[in-house]
C-alpha cells in the first residue's frame, strides 16, 4: 500500500515541485490549497510531468477546520506538509493580523486533525529567517534563533514551536481520548531559487517580486525595465549580500528524504530540525554575472540603497541534513540559473 502524503499549498512553487518528487518516489500525494496566491498552472505542471491526471486536488482553505478534518477523514493521510503560508515580509509588517490569523489558523489546524486522525506525521516548511542576523556562520541547527524582524518571521518562528508543544505533549496519547502522537520535522530552507528542468512548472509572483530570482528573469525577458541590486557597501568581497541559494528540485528531494524519515520510523527525535541549502555563500552580484554569463542574456541592473531588514550574510551548515536525511544539494547555481530562465521563457512562449 503506498503512503499518502497531504500537501498544503500544493498547487505553489514549492508544493508543486514536492509534489512532483513524492509521485516520482512512490508516494501517493493529494493536493490541498486554496488557490489565494497561485492558479492552476502549476498543478497542471505536476500532472503533466508525473503522467498522472488523477492526482485528488481539494480546494480548501485550510483556515476553516471543518475542511481539513474532512481532508482527513476521507483520505488516509500518513504525512502532511504544510506550506499554505503567506510569505511576503512587507505585507506582513503592513498586515499583521492577515498573517498571524493566516499562517497561525492554518496550521493549528493540521496539527489538530493530525492527532485527531492519528497515525500522522508533520513536516513544516520553515526559513533561515529564524536565524536572523546570526552572528556566527554558517548557522547550524543550534545556532540560536533571533527576535524575528517581521510578522512573517514571526509567524514561522511561532509555527515551530506549535509543532515542537504538540509533539511533546501528544507523545504521550494512545488514542484513549481520540487523539493519536504527532511526529514533527521542520524543514529550515534558505533561498530556494530556479525551477523544474521541465520548465512546465516554477516560480510564479503576482505582481512586482520580492524575491531575486524572478526580478532577475523579469527583467532579462524585459517585464521589468531593471533590477535593483540592494545594497553594494555590505563589509563582504564585492560588497553585496551573501546568501545560500539552494535549487528547487534540491529542495523537494529534501521533503521526500524527510517525509521517509518519519513514515519509516527512522527519527532519531519525535521532533527534528533540519537547514536545507547548499552550505555554499553566493553574493547578489555572483548570481547576477552567474545569469548572464549561463544564459548569455546582458541584465539590465543598477546598484541601488540598502533593502530595510536585510541580513549581510546567512548560509548553512548542511552537515546535519547530508548525514541524516541521506541528502545532498547536487545541481549547480549555473543549472539552475538556468532552470530559471528556461521556465521564464516558456511563460512568455518564447521556450
Ligand atoms: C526573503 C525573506 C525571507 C523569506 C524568503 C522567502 C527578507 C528580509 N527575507 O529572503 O524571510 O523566507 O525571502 O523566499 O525579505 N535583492 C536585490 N534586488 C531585488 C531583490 C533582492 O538586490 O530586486 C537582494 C536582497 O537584498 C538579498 C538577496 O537579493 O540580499 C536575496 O533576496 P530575496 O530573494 O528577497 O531573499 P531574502 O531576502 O534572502
Amino acid at each position: 500500500m503506498k503512503k499518502k502524503v497531504l500537501v498544503s499549498g500544493g498547487a505553489g512553487y514549492i508544493g508543486s515541485h514536492v509534489s512532483v518528487e513524492l509521485i516520482a518516489a512512490g508516494y501517493d500525494v493529494v493536493v490541498a490549497d486554496n488557490m489565494s496566491n497561485c492558479d492552476m498552472t502549476c498543478f497542471e505542471g505536476v500532472k503533466k510531468i508525473t503522467g498522472r491526471e488523477d492526482i485528488p486536488f481539494e480546494k480548501i482553505d485550510c483556515c476553516d477546520y471543518a475542511s481539513v478534518d474532512r481532508i482527513f477523514s476521507e483520505y488516509k493521510i500518513d504525512a502532511v506538509i504544510h506550506f499554505a503560508a503567506f510569505k511576503a515580509v512587507g505585507e506582513s509588517v503592513a498586515e499583521p493580523v492577515k498573517y498571524y490569523r493566516n499562517n497561525l489558523l492554518s496550521f493549528l489546524n493540521i496539527l489538530e486533525a493530525a492527532s485527531v486522525h492519528g497515525g500522522c506525521n508533520v513536516l513544516f516548511s520553515s526559513s533561515a529567517t529564524v536565524y536572523g542576523d546570526a552572528e556566527h556562520l554558517p548557522v547550524t541547527e543550534n545556532t540560536p534563533r533571533l527576535p524575528a524582524t517581521s510578522p512573517y518571521g514571526n509567524t514561522k518562528q511561532m509555527s515551530e514551536d506549535m509543532l515542537r508543544d504538540v509533539v511533546a505533549a501528544t507523545s504521550s496519547y494512545d488514542g484513549k481520548d481520540g487523539r493519536w502522537p504527532v511526529k514533527g520535522i521542520a524543514l529550515r530552507y534558505f533561498n530556494p531559487i530556479g525551477a523544474h528542468p521541465s520548465a512546465l512548472i516554477g516560480e510564479l509572483p503576482r505582481g512586482v517580486p520580492n524575491n531575486l530570482v524572478p526580478f532577475i528573469t523579469q527583467t532579462a525577458i524585459g517585464k521589468r525595465e531593471c533590477l535593483s541590486i540592494f545594497g553594494n557597501d555590505y563589509p563582504t568581497e564585492d560588497g553585496t549580500c551573501l546568501r545560500d541559494y539552494i535549487d528547487i528540485v534540491d529542495l523537494a528531494k529534501a521533503h521526500v528524504a524527510a517525509v521517509s524519515r518519519m513514515v519509516e520510523g527512522k527519527m532519531a527525535k519525535d521532533y527534528e530540525i533540519f537547514n536545507i541549502g547548499t552550505g555554499r555563500p553566493v553574493s547578489v552580484y555572483e548570481l547576477v554575472t552567474a545569469f548572464e554569463k549561463v544564459n548569455g542574456v546582458k541584465l539590465n541592473y543598477k546598484f541601488a540603497p540598502r533593502r530595510p531588514g536585510d541580513v549581510v550574510a546567512i548560509w548553512a551548515d548542511t552537515s546535519l541534513a547530508n548525514r541524516e536525511l541521506g541528502w545532498k544539494a547536487e545541481r549547480t547555481v549555473e543549472e539552475t540559473l538556468a532552470s530559471a530562465w528556461a521556465w521564464e521563457r516558456h511563460l512568455a512562449g518564447k521556450l
